[in-house]
């Protein structure tokens, strides 16, 4: 058995059967969100799921559905070859029309987008993308800053040792949640002082630690 069915198969009894779109459903209905960013769409099946049942969420949703620049050596790394990228994409959009402008598709890559958000403008962000190292790394840092005072950082495939190492690194108060979802309230963020691999410093604008006291 490999170290993620290993994962799998030590999912508690009550979580069974929840999914990452349950999760997410229910902190938005807790937290009252109203704004959030999904990093990595694929087929969109927690993108569609919360537009739909979220009618006051805005939703913005990031994938290039192609082959993106990534660290290929990190067992993370998924080069999505052979999967009908471009079918899902024209899946994604033709649901997504039905939402209006409640629904924002940036087909770039997800550091690219982020440069098109306005700092603390979202509740939440989920990042589903690259899940290597480096690319949860720079994600964290990209999108950490687009989320404001309360809201919450957010992710998939916490048992991925390299997602974990990601996120162990940089938000170490995070918790875990049904379907290997990992989320953390901001304002409970600290940034470690080293990063994984040693990539992507915060730049001081990036600096999202709690401030204790
Ligand atoms: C795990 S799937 C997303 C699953 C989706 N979040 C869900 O819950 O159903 C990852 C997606 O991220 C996209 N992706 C990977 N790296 C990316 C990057 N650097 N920029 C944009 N999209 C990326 C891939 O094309 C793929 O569709």
């Amino acid at each position: 058995m490999t170290a993620l069915t290993t994962a799998r198969a030590r999912t508690p009894l009550r979580w069974r059967g929840i999914r990452r779109w349950h999760v997410l459903e229910r902190l938005a209905r807790e937290r009252q969100w109203r704004r959030g960013a999904e990093l990595g769409l694929l087929r969109g099946e927690t993108y569609l799921y919360l537009l739909a049942r979220l009618p006051g969420l805005t939703l913005i949703g990031v994938d290039l559905w192609a082959a993106a620049k990534s660290d290929a050596g990190d067992p993370g790394y998924r080069s999505y070859e052979g999967r009908p990228l471009a079918a899902f994409e024209a899946h994604v959009r033709g649901q997504a029309g039905e939402f209006g402008c409640r629904a924002i598709i940036l087909k770039t890559t997800t550091r690219a987008a982020a440069e098109r958000v306005a700092d603390a403008s979202l509740d939440f962000v989920f990042i589903d993308a690259d899940h290597t190292v480096k690319g949860v790394t720079g994600d964290i840092f990209a999108w950490a800053p687009k989320v404001g005072k309360g809201g919450w950082i957010l992710g998939h495939d916490i048992h991925f040792p390299s997602v974990r190492r990601a996120v162990d690194g940089i938000l170490p108060a995070y918790r875990e949640y049904p379907d290997f979802v990992w989320g953390v309230p901001k304002a409970r963020t600290r940034f470690a002082a080293t990063l994984p691999g040693g990539c992507c410093k915060p730049s001081r604008s990036q600096d999202f630690t709690e401030r204790r006291g």
